[in-house]
């Protein structure tokens, strides 16, 4: 039997639960009219849980220096032509203080993984630092790879609030294709489970149109996402790095096909999870210049407009086709602005807009 995209969308608005079927229905979607109903749907969900907000997240990426290899990041440890960079615990604390003067209520420290002690202390002096210079007014995000739980204690000690953590996949041999012998999809696991336990708000997200990656597979993902019961979603298209040994299997690449399933991905996991925060993420504008006001519209909240200085923007390029790599924070933020007032949404300046579902589980 054909499952009718209005009636899985029917149940969907009403609260019922859906099932693999559903979304891999609502994954396959082709049809205009059956697309246009997957948005509106999600974005009725949006509204009515979590609101026409728009949360900043300041996004300071501060070092591209990493001790994995993964055959799709550009950062990847064997990526000899890429030149490596860490900025200083001044570098970073300007730019929270920029984040905190043009009233964004949070910020994001991403950066390569690193395990090691001086890596640890670097990181716990620097959050130590940033929220003496903020007051303490900014609620701060890690996204710095798997870590142990000591120092995830550490880090959360130290005033990290957040964390995100993307599985990639749920699929784990699509996992092991794709990472090293020694990456392993449990330990990474194991480390949102420990997030949890440390007490911090959780992130996680898979790729999106990796090859060999099917609409059950991105169902399934979805599934496995709600079953984890996340506070954050970020996740987006794959895109291709030319230097890294993925691209060069990789026989064409779809740029609007992988925009349009993102989209779809973005608006099936609103309906999954309507209460959580869920990112418009930059891969999306990296396809198209207005692929975040779509992600607004498919069911995302939360936009991470880039704060680290320009001169450093280059060098922590993931994929492809990173979109604004000589704009100023200044810059980014003002075109945001007008972005956002076009649809309709405003921005939750001053707050740090943790997820209703988060709020939800504290209280
Ligand atoms: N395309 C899209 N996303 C990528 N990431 C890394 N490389 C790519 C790529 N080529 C994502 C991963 C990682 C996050 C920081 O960036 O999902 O978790």
């Amino acid at each position: 039997m054909t499952l009718l995209v209005g009636e899985i969308l029917a149940r969907a608005t009403r609260g019922r639960p859906l099932l693999k079927d559903d979304l891999v229905r609502l994954l396959e979607i082709s049809d205009e009219t059956e697309y246009q109903a997957l948005f509106q749907a999600a974005y009725e969900v949006k509204r009515e849980h979590v609101g026409p907000v728009v949360y900043f997240r300041g996004l300071i990426e501060i070092s591209n220096i990493c001790q994995k290899d993964c055959l799709y990041c550009g950062i990847r440890k064997s990526n000899q032509k890429v030149p490596r960079f860490r900025l200083s615990v001044d570098d970073i604390v300007e730019a929270a203080r920029w984040a905190h003067t043009n009233r964004y209520g949070s910020l994001v420290l991403q950066g390569g993984e690193i395990q090691d002690d001086k890596h640890t202390q670097f990181i716990t002096e620097t959050l130590q630092q940033l929220h003496a210079a903020t007051g303490g007014e900014l609620a701060v995000t890690l996204s710095l790879g798997e870590q142990s739980r000591d120092v995830l204690r550490r880090w959360h000690q130290a005033g990290a609030h957040r964390y995100l953590l993307r599985l990639e996949t749920s699929r784990q041999d699509l996992y092991r294709q794709y990472h090293p012998e020694d990456h392993l999809w449990a330990p990474r696991l194991q480390c949102l489970e420990d997030l949890r336990t440390e007490g911090y708000q959780v992130g996680t997200g898979v790729m999106i149109g990796l090859p060999g990656q099917t609409c059950e597979d991105l169902a399934d993902d979805l599934l496995y996402i709600r079953d984890l019961d996340v506070d954050m979603i970020g996740m987006g298209p794959f895109i291709p790095h030319g230097d890294t040994p993925l691209a060069h299997h990789l026989p064409t690449y779809d740029k609007a096909a992988h925009l349009n399933l993102g989209l779809k991905m973005l608006a099936c996991a609103r309906l999954v999870l309507p209460d959580a925060n869920m990112a418009a993420t930059t891969a999306l504008q990296a396809l198209s210049d207005t692929g975040r006001e779509m992600g607004l519209i498919a069911g995302a909240n939360i936009v991470m407009p880039n704060v680290t200085d320009p001169k450093h923007r280059r060098a922590y390029q993931l994929y492809d086709g990173k979109p604004s790599l000589d704009e100023n924070s200044e810059q980014s933020r003002l075109g945001l602005e007008k972005r956002i007032s076009s649809i309709g949404e405003s921005i939750g300046y001053g707050l740090w807009g943790n997820s209703p579902r988060f709020d939800k589980r504290v209280s």
